[in-house]
């Protein structure tokens, strides 16, 4: 059986680009819960930053400290966790996510995510010669376990502020014992 989800976090998921980190700022400081961002954990377990992982050790690497720091924050609380794009594409990463947290995919069309990305050089899996084919193809593959969030939000046309309502909306729906009186 199945144990009962205890959600007392919110674990923001979708791809490169979609604006995860900016969002959980603003929810985090709103609830007054902490920011995590699971590439930032990453970053510091490794001491080195995420492309230069990549590089020197290669992704499988990479993914297995993903998965360590994701399993790690099912010990966390009152928690606003932006993850790196491939951990909501990961079913069982998002399950376990799912064990703690509200999970909301911010949802972006792949032209979006392009203009959004384009001048941005951080992210091994786009440093390739056709940039938009690669996000169009990532994202084919990875939609089909992203929308099994359980909000999808579409940040397409939306603003910061209005994505983070909405954010904390859904949010107060489940998890009342997490929220300060
Ligand atoms: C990745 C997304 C990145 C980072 C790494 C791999 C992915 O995080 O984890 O470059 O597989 O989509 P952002 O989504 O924050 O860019």
């Amino acid at each position: 059986m199945t144990p009962p989800r205890t959600i007392r976090n919110i674990a923001l998921i979708g791809f490169m680009g979609s604006g995860k980190s900016s969002v959980g700022h603003l929810v985090a400081a709103r609830l007054g819960f902490a920011f995590v961002d699971t590439d930032h954990l990453i970053e510091a377990r490794a001491g080195s930053r995420i492309a230069e992982i990549f590089e020197r050790h290669g992704e499988a690497w990479f993914r297995a400290l993903e998965r360590q720091v994701v399993d790690e924050l099912e010990q966390r609380d009152r928690c606003v966790i932006a993850t790196g794009g491939g951990v909501g594409a990961n079913p069982e990463l998002l399950a376990s996510l799912k064990r703690h947290a509200l999970v909301v995919c911010l949802w972006m069309s792949p032209d979006k995510l392009w203009q959004r990305v384009r001048r941005q050089t951080h992210r091994p899996l786009l440093q390739v010669p056709d940039p938009p084919a690669r996000i169009r193809e990532l994202l084919a593959q990875r939609q089909p376990v992203y929308r099994q969030a359980d909000v999808l939000l579409n940040a397409d046309n939306r603003r910061l502020p209005q994505m983070a309502a909405q954010v904390i909306k859904q949010f107060r729906l489940v998890a009342r014992d997490s929220l300060a009186p």
